[in-house]
């Protein structure tokens, strides 16, 4: 039996002892000994490469002149290139050309995948298995090193709780406490045990912070927080991933609390720096230096160039401020010399622990480029990847799996047929035709006696209905429909915020028309983000969510589809009814006037009450929802004290039974309330929780250990610890659907 036991504490962590050094190199003391000024402004300028762009291009693109450039040291190294020859090139003019021979770095995001494309990673973080998740973080990291990419700008680790927000495919969904876990996977999965292992890629921790959290779920907007919600739910991951060894660090373009992240001294200096004794590289967001301007911080370059030095950001990503301004601020006398020596210390330790001064060409390696790049290992772990992260949102009297011998299949809809589109928002690197569609997953995953019928149906976005004639003749001929709706790639990601997230165009227009045949029919969804169901919900009997699973997709929703593999996945993140619902969690407030009635009670009568009037309270899905094709029976909750002391533990348990006719792996919950405190606490906090398969019939029992570092969380005077009273302890298959007992802490 396959399992996977997570550890309780979010605080207590264990570091691989991969990430930056407090100690000072004495190699990195006689380097830097030895390095002009301009030399020292060189190792902080960090510019894009000339393969794609991911950003505005504002400046002047320097190249045509990269050679030149890396030959005077005045960049520390270039992104989002790669290549084994072509990164060697530029190593070698830098170790053989340049005056110091410092080597350069090569970064990139790598965000879900390098050739083998993995799910997205909000997808990912749907299986909630944490060996899978770090094995395909290695996987990208196997595959981008052999190319000469050193540094990836990942893992995204920012708290997300609306879904309009077009990066909250990029991060793990709600919770900080599977965010946390998940973060440490990643960075594990990078980092493996040495960064200097030519296989292992640095990993930057983004975006610092509270990126995940703009007003009204607009990318790059000011987020305003409490320090409490801010300590609470938003700082967890990176301090897991920093606690993990994670390399560097990326700040966020968001104004935080009226000071821009860049420029935010609270969260750099006396978070990461003091509190975490972060001493490793934080790199800007791309432009996000210069940015200080137009966010009204700083009247000019020179100013920006201060605020974000004085913060301690090490590196300038495309700004090119502080290549225009530190020489004249240093000797002005504006930035101490120990500033920049600081930074540059510590953008010198990262590439001596990369193994980069021993071996400048370790990452550009032609063979492995050749030999190691979507191998059949690699291959299949992006498969197995993607079917875990698949759930299955509703199935009516057993509609799914369906039988591989059906004779006539239908597949419908804009994404059922497009490659492309399965490699998702950040995918740059893979090849669009290594990406198997679900159209064609189906067509491989059938008997060869099924015909399987194909209509686009309508397309992704526009009005347009003339396709919908075809799409319903075809769906009239089969047996059985198979949907494929949803978001298409640049509908999520970077810059691409929603106001409404339903499904787009005339989409949910032609599933009514072909609901209207009366045939049994699966809803598959394609997306970035919870979208809003209610229609689908309730008219449509099997709905799959597959967000958007890489090149393996096709294959991935295919072994779902007919049984071969049972779906598993669950939701990382609360699905609303409606967008007015967001923002939508399951660790929300009691509230003082909570609304608890049955909605019997016309909506439109006025009780004083935490209530809409339009829609229930409840989310349409809830946070850790999702079916299987097997159920599961939660029984027997045990708690073998009922009063403990701070310096004592109690140990929970649970039997959970595989009470179907197939083998299943469920993921088991276990949520805290603490229902006194000096601050109003969360109705249920995920504190653990464990992936167990079960055969037919078979049973096992679940654990929780729940120490007072469990309990424990920021007192009204912000201290962390616990305090006394009466705690209630929950275990179940999702947030909204538990088994409790309660225990005091004395
Ligand atoms: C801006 C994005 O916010 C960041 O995540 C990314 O790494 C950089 N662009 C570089 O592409």
């Amino acid at each position: 039996m396959r399992k996977f036991i997570i550890a309780v504490s979010t605080l207590v962590f264990a570091c691989t002892g991969s990430g930056p050094s407090n100690e000072k190199s004495t190699k990195v003391e006689d380097l830097l000994s030895k390095m002009t000024l301009e030399e020292k402004v060189g190792q902080l300028n960090f510019l894009i490469g000339d393969g794609f762009n991911t950003g505005p291009t504002l400046m002047t693109r320097e190249s045509n002149n990269f050679d030149v450039l890396v030959k005077e040291g005045k960049i520390t190294g270039l992104f989002n290139v790669y290549g084994a020859k072509y990164t060697a090139r530029l190593q070698k003019i830098a170790v053989e050309q340049s005056r110091l021979k410092i080597p350069l770095l090569f970064g990139a995001d790598v965000i879900h995948g390098f050739k083998t494309v993995a799910p997205i990673p909000l997808a990912e973080a749907a299986s909630w298995d944490l060996a899978e998740i770090e094995r395909s973080a290695q996987v990208a990291a196997e595959e981008s090193s052999a190319v000469g990419i050193n540094w990836t700008f990942a893992p995204m680790v920012d708290v997300c709780r609306d879904p309009r927000w077009g990066r909250v495919l990029e991060g793990a969904g709600e919770d900080p406490f599977l965010a946390s876990r998940i973060a440490e996977a990643r960075v594990r999965g990078f980092q493996g045990k040495s960064l200097a292992d030519a296989r292992t890629i640095a990993a930057c921790v983004k975006h610092f912070a509270a990126y995940g959290a703009p007003l009204a779920g607009r990318d790059y907007t000011e987020v305003d927080m409490s320090e409490r919600q801010l300590r609470e739910v938003y700082l967890p991951p990176y301090e897991a991933a920093i606690k993990q060894g994670a390399a560097t660090v990326m700040n966020a373009f968001n104004d935080f609390n009226g000071i821009p992240a860049t420029a935010n001294k609270f969260l750099l200096q006396q978070v990461l720096r003091k509190e975490w004794k972060f001493n490793g590289v934080v790199v800007s967001d791309w432009q996000s230096i210069g940015e200080l301007i137009p966010h009204g911080i700083a009247a000019d370059s020179a100013q920006a160039a201060q605020l974000a030095m004085d913060a301690s950001v090490d590196v300038d990503m495309m700004a090119n401020v502080y290549a225009s301004q530190l020489i004249r601020l240093i000797q002005a006398g504006s930035i101490k010399q120990s500033q920049l020596d600081d930074a540059v210390r510590r953008v010198l330790q990262l590439k001596f622990d990369l193994g980069l001064f021993d071996d400048p060409y370790r990452y550009s390696n032609e063979e492995r480029e050749k030999k190691e790049m979507r191998t059949d290992a690699q291959v299949n772990s992006a498969l197995s990847m993607a079917k875990k992260s698949i759930v299955l949102l509703k199935n009516e009297n057993e509609l799914l799996p369906f039988s591989k011998d059906e004779s006539t299949l239908a597949v419908i809809g804009p994404l059922a047929n497009a490659p492309a589109e399965m490699n998702g928002s950040w995918s740059f690197f893979g090849e669009p035709q290594h990406a198997v569609s679900i159209l064609d997953g189906i067509r491989k995953k059938v008997s060869p006696k099924t015909s399987v019928l194909f209509a686009e149906g309508c397309n992704l976005y526009d009005d347009a209905t003339d396709k919908f004639a075809q799409a319903k003749a075809i769906a009239q001929r089969a047996s059985k429909l198979i949907v494929v709706l949803g978001e298409s790639a640049v509908m999520n990601g970077e810059g691409a915020s929603r106001s409404s997230i339903g499904l787009p165009g005339v989409q949910l227009d032609l599933l009514k028309a072909l609901a209207e045949t009366k045939k049994p029919l699966v809803v598959v969804l394609v997306s970035g983000r919870p979208l809003t169901l209610e229609w689908v919900d309730q008219h449509m009997p099997a709905i799959l969510e597959t967000w958007t699973l890489g090149s393996e997709a096709g294959n991935a929703v295919a072994e779902v589809l007919f049984g071969d593999y049972n779906p598993s996945g669950k939701l990382p993140i609360t699905f609303p009814r409606n967008e007015g619902q967001i923002p939508i969690y399951y660790s929300h407030k009691h509230g003082g006037r909570p609304y608890e009635g049955d909605y019997q009670d016309p909506l439109n009568v006025r009780i004083y009450k935490s209530k809409y009037r339009d829609v229930r309270n409840e989310p349409l899905y809830p946070f850790g929802y999702g079916l299987s094709y097997t159920k599961f029976e939660y029984s027997n909750l045990i708690i073998d004290k009922e009063k403990m002391s701070t310096d004592e533990s109690v140990e929970v348990s649970v039997t959970v039974k595989n009470v179907g006719k197939v083998a299943g792996e469920e993921v088991v919950q276990w949520y805290i309330r603490d229902w006194v405190g000096s601050v109003t606490r969360p109705v249920k906090e995920l504190k653990g929780f464990e992936k167990i398969l079960l055969q037919p019939g078979e049973s096992k029992t679940v654990k929780l250990n729940i120490t007072s570092e469990v309990l424990s969380f920021y007192r009204a005077d912000m201290s962390w610890g616990v305090e006394p009273g009466k705690f209630s302890v929950m275990v179940g298959t999702n947030s909204a659907n538990v088994l409790a007992k309660d225990f005091v802490l004395n």
